[in-house]
């Protein structure tokens, strides 16, 4: 027999359960259940990409004196009990998500054949996991190294929530990595004109390396592209990358220190764009403070804090413009898939990283 759907909301305020009244993504608690109403997809997922601040933020719980089992052990354990206690992947403590990997296993009638997608493909989804409705019945696997894990359970998709089929031709763990942060390097597309200098923090890893690729393409030979990466490992990424003018290392918390070594990198001034891809709080005044009167600060990184920015700027008389890193931009799956292609480095980085198991 035909089973009847019930209609639901384009923006799922049908599963939220508390408080009342709030999108998905402001609720404590959504239902996760996989019956699914006449505007949503049901999928059958299979990896999870943990956004790269909450991931960070939950392996900071664990004991340095943990092994590498024991800490994917905790990892488990703790985005279990987020799950069950949210029915979403939504860290209360940075308060974002990411995004996940699965098949599609039923279309409500209302969406059947979205995006020319059919039952069985491989999709990407392009809306946080902070409201994805998510089931977990088992964690095969934590992959510390890539902050992803493989799942088995089943997540519901709303009428608004954007997805991509995995292309054919990159890997899939590759491909949820650059989806995740998709709107970073089309965004720094839309802000960087030729000639601009631009500082990217965070530059050695994923999204950071994205941006400094593309700052570089619209920068041009006139431009100087400045990329501060933290740790040995990432500065390597960043270097083997080649896009940078010039390759920095440095705690990006010390606002002082990284100032001073910015501008000695851009001839003694301050830069016009600044894009943050750290993933730790506490950056803010970092990014402020390398970038000149009426430049752009770009937070792309989920550990910003708005007040700090906010005041901090305030603070120091810094009259830059904030600008919040929307995680969607209009076409921006197919742009961040493309900029892989054709990078042939960017494209090698990211093999080694994401590639295989
Ligand atoms: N706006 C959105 O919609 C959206 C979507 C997805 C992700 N995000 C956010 O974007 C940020 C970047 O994501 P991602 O996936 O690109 O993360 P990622 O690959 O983990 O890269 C983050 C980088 O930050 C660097 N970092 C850490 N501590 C630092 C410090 N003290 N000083 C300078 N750099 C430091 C890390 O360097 P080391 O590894 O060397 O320590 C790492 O290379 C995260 O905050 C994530 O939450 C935002």
């Amino acid at each position: 027999m035909k089973r009847e759907y019930k209609p639901g909301c384009p923006y799922g305020t049908h599963r939220v359960l508390k408080p009342q009244g709030v999108l998905p993504q402001a609720a404590w608690r959504i239902d996760n259940s996989p019956e699914i109403r006449d505007n949503e997809i049901l999928i059958d997922v299979e990896a999870l990409n943990i956004d790269a601040a909450s991931f960070k933020e939950i392996l900071s719980g664990c004991n340095p004196e943990m092994d590498e089992a024991a800490k994917e052990q905790y990892v488990a354990s703790v985005v279990m009990d987020i799950v069950e206690r949210r029915g979403k992947m939504h860290n209360p403590a940075t308060g974002s998500g990411g995004m996940l990997l699965g098949r599609i296993r039923e279309f409500g009638p209302k969406v059947y054949g979205k995006e020319g997608a059919r039952v069985g493909d491989r999709i990407c989804t392009l809306v946080s996991l902070s409201l994805t409705p998510l089931k977990i019945d088992k964690i095969k696997k934590v992959h510390l190294d890539k902050d992803q894990i493989d799942v088995e359970g089943t997540a519901v998709l709303f009428e608004t929530g954007p997805f991509a089929v995995i292309p054919p031709d990159l890997g899939e763990k590759l491909s949820l990595a650059v989806l995740d942060v998709a709107g970073a390097p089309v965004q720094t597309v839309r802000l960087v004109k030729a000639g601009d200098s631009v500082l990217v923090l965070g530059a050695g890893g994923k999204s950071g390396l994205m941006c400094v690729a593309v700052a570089k393409e619209k920068a041009g030979p006139a431009g100087r592209v400045i990329g501060l990466a933290h740790s040995d490992t990432s500065r390597k990424r960043l270097e083997r990358l080649g896009a940078a003018d010039v390759v920095l290392s440095g705690d990006a918390r010390d606002a002082i220190a990284t100032m001073e070594k910015v501008t000695a990198a851009n001839g003694g001034k301050k830069v016009d764009i600044t894009i943050n891809c750290v993933n730790i709080p506490g950056t803010e005044m970092a990014s402020i403070l390398c970038t000149k009167d009426g430049g752009k600060v770009y937070f792309f990184s989920m550990a910003t804090s708005f007040t700090a920015a906010a005041l901090g700027a305030e603070g120091v008389g810094a009259d830059v413009e904030l600008i919040i890193g929307n995680g969607y931009a209009r076409g921006h799956a197919k742009q961040a898939l493309e900029l892989v292609r054709r990078n042939a480095r960017l494209r090698e980085i990211f093999e080694g990283q994401f590639q295989g198991n």
